[in-house]
């Protein structure tokens, strides 16, 4: 059977086979270089597509996500960072918790790669085939107040309870203002043992009734995070701190020039 070239581009377009068909001479090429069987040849062929489909994917997603920046894990540096065990973050990468449901912490002061590992573990979760939304918890408070005034609160709460992770940085940098906690705590309801939450807070969660507010609604919130939960508190320097110490910019405390006997 002869087919033209254009016959087979059209077949491939219209089976959305992209990635084959974009490549076709060269990846024929290639399997008759490499003496392909048939059986082999189509294996090669299925697996250039999937690849080309679970990268689209990947990237599809990562822009829905509305991450504010790219990390992954491989760019962590762990051995600046002893606090966070190595072994705790790629188990919490493989997602599982994220499978459950569960929610996971994370906890520590500024600038120690609370956002970095957040971001991170929600790339992990979109190539791990999970829909993921990540917002600030000031901008995710001001939506709310703002659905809830213009009578569109359900809609909102919609919004953010249906991706399978929704990713909350910086919870505790700004005091919530009145009824926050309470819009907060619909919203937390509403994912509760469906869709995990992960946190990002410099706050200790015994502080968090302060953050909220209003420590009713903080019990009942915490009550519900803490059932399924993981808890990573980092501790230590500022990475950002200590990279511009590094590069001179900051000297570290000591005694200064005036000190110095000439
Ligand atoms: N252990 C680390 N290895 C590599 N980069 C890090 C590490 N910790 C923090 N960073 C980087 O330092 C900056 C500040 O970290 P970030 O995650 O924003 O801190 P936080 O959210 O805890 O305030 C980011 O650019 C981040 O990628
Ligand atoms: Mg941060």
């Amino acid at each position: 059977m002869t087919v033209d070239h254009e016959t087979l581009t059209g077949w491939l377009t219209r089976l959305e086979l992209t990635a084959i068909r974009d490549q076709l001479d060269s990846l024929l090429d290639e399997a008759a270089r490499r003496e392909l069987t048939l059986r082999e040849a189509l294996a090669f062929l299925a697996e250039r597509e999937v690849a080309r489909k679970d990268e689209r994917r990947i990237e599809m997603a990562g822009k829905i996500a509305h991450f504010p920046t790219v990390r992954d894990l491989d760019g962590f540096d762990f051995a600046a960072q002893p606090s966070v065990d190595p072994r705790q973050i790629r188990e919490l990468a493989a997602c599982r918790w994220v499978a459950h449901g569960e929610a996971l912490l994370l906890l520590g002061p500024p600038g120690v790669g609370k956002t970095h590992l957040a971001i991170a573990l929600g790339r992990a979760a979109i190539r791990a085939g999970y829909s993921v939304l990540f917002v600030t918890a000031p901008a995710l408070v001001a939506a709310l107040a703002k659905a809830h005034v213009e009578g569109r609160l359900e809609e909102r709460l919609g919004f953010y309870a249906k991706p399978k992770l929704l990713i909350i940085d910086e919870l505790g940098y700004l005091p919530f203002e009145p009824n926050a906690a309470h819009l907060f705590f619909q919203l937390v309801s509403r994912r509760y043992e469906r869709g995990s939450l992960l946190l990002t807070s410099n706050r200790p969660v015994g502080e968090w009734g302060t953050v909220f507010g209003d420590p009713v609604v903080a019990t009942a919130i915490l009550d519900r995070l803490l059932h399924h939960s993981h808890v990573v508190t980092i501790r230590g320097d500022s990475y950002r701190l200590r990279e511009k110490r590094r590069a001179g910019l900051l000297q570290k405390a000591g005694p200064s020039l005036a000190d110095t006997p000439v």
